[in-house]
């Protein structure tokens, strides 16, 4: 049987903790550094088993990855191929990454359709309209999205709707573009940004970043570059929810506060007492939390990548909530598993009605995608009695040594194999 967590809740959570750096800037990060034949230095990068497969996604390719204390080096010299294997594809959606790319670079690329995953079947229509719009070739073959290009052309692009990936995928593609390319509708998350910093200091040109409207003047190639990357803004959320919902007093430290926002508006509407310094948020779980409605949106709006971790706080609430997921189809599946531990939730489509219990019971439960285990760790440290959460290489995906900062804090939690 896989590891799996074991955790005694009831116990308040007390003390500071540090986030690592963000999951979905360091995927991006690696991928751009496909774009030249210089080293890039990333001195962040979090121990994590989606940049393990993001890294040796980039060596079957051709790059070479050195990890040099917290940091990563690498370097892609030369490709040595250009095909993204459906057997890594599958296992993480975020390889997709490699498209824009090998495109730019090489001219060619040929990536697996990432089939769909437990919160959805997440096409990417958009990244290959996209890359059509810059003058690639696209055909789809047996489960294969085929791209050529002799040279990218800069063109003026509208996603039909706010995609992370896909603007990530077209920003890097126009960087190495003939000429300016438009991104309009493009994604303001901070790893956008961080994605577009990485690139600046690598010699791209790019305007708006951090705006709904990207412009990028293609250059005839691009540099190597040190970055570090910035802290994860959903791990910040998670520990900062594991503070409040034990009834805790929890510091975390390297923090963007910005990025948090209204993750922090949120919770203080739950009647979580908050403090925010310059790189850190203190919180301080009240005895029981109100009832809040949320909807998740885009950056900044509440992030769909907190709404688990919302809805177990909400669970303990006093009161009715209202949890609207606009994101994704299918992300309520840390719903089930919450009921078994005592929650009550009814969903219907992309609603989740949350009528507040006083406590959850510990049970054993089950992870399902990557933050609804962190949901269900949440629900562990706040419940009554053992929790046992299974296929914990859920949370290994996008989570560094999660249950090691727990403990620091007081938790009673161990990794079982
Ligand atoms: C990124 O995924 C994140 N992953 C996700 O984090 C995050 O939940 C998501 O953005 C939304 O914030 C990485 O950055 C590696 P999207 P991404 O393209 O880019 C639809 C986590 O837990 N869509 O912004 O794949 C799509 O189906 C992960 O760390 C299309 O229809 O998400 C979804 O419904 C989970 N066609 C919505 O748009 C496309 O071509 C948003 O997807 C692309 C997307």
């Amino acid at each position: 049987m896989p590891a799996w967590l074991e955790i005694d809740g009831g116990v308040p959570l007390r003390g500071q903790v540090a986030v690592s750096a963000a999951k979905n800037a360091a995927l991006p990060a690696l991928a751009a550094a496909l774009l030249t034949s210089e080293p890039v230095h990333l001195e962040n990068v979090p121990a994590l088993a989606d940049v393990a497969t993001m890294a040796g996604l980039l060596e079957t390719l051709g790059a070479s990855l050195a990890r040099d204390g917290a940091g990563m080096r690498v370097r892609v010299e030369r490709l040595r191929s250009d095909l993204a294997p459906y057997e890594l594809v599958s296992t993480m959606r975020a390889s997709v990454l490699v498209l824009g790319p090998l495109v730019a670079r090489h001219g060619s690329a040929r990536v697996a359709l990432p089939g769909g995953c437990a919160i959805g079947p997440r096409p990417i229509d958009q990244h290959l309209k996209g890359l059509a719009r810059l003058g690639a070739e696209i055909v789809i073959e047996n489960g294969y999205v085929i791209a050529r290009a002799s040279r990218l052309k800069g063109a003026r692009i509208t996603t039909d709707l706010v995609t992370v990936t896909g603007t990530e995928n077209l920003m890097m593609a126009a960087a190495l573009a003939e000429g300016t390319t438009l991104i309009e509708n493009a994604a303001r998350e901070p790893e956008v940004d961080d994605l577009a910093a990485l690139l600046t200091a690598m010699g791209a040109r790019i305007h708006g970043a951090g705006t709904t409207r990207l412009e990028i003047e293609g250059v005839p190639e691009l540099a190597g570059a040190t970055h570090r990357i910035v802290p994860d803004r959903i791990e910040a959320g998670t520990l900062i929810v594991a503070g409040a919902i034990t009834g805790g007093d929890v510091t975390v430290t390297g923090v963007v506060p910005d990025h948090v926002s209204a993750v922090l508006a949120k919770l203080e509407e739950c009647g979580v007492g908050l403090e925010v310094g310059p790189t850190w948020v203190r919180a301080r779980g009240p005895a029981r939390p109100q009832a809040a409605d949320v909807t998740t949106s885009p950056y900044p709006g509440f992030p769909t990548d907190m709404q688990a971790q919302l809805m177990t706080l909400l669970g303990l609430a006093d009161g009715q909530s209202r949890v609207t997921e606009t994101i994704f189809e299918n992300r309520f599946m840390h719903v089930a598993e919450l009921g078994r531990m005592g929650a009550r939730i009814e969903t219907d489509g992309a609603i989740a009605i949350v009528q507040g219990v006083p406590g959850y019971q510990g049970a054993p439960v089950m992870a399902s995608d990557l933050r609804a285990s962190a949901a269900l760790v949440l629900a562990g440290l706040a419940a009554r009695g053992r929790t046992t959460v299974a296929r914990v290489y859920h949370l290994d995906r996008g989570y560094e040594r999660l249950e090691a900062k727990l403990a620091a804090l007081g938790a009673r939690i161990e990794r079982r194999a």
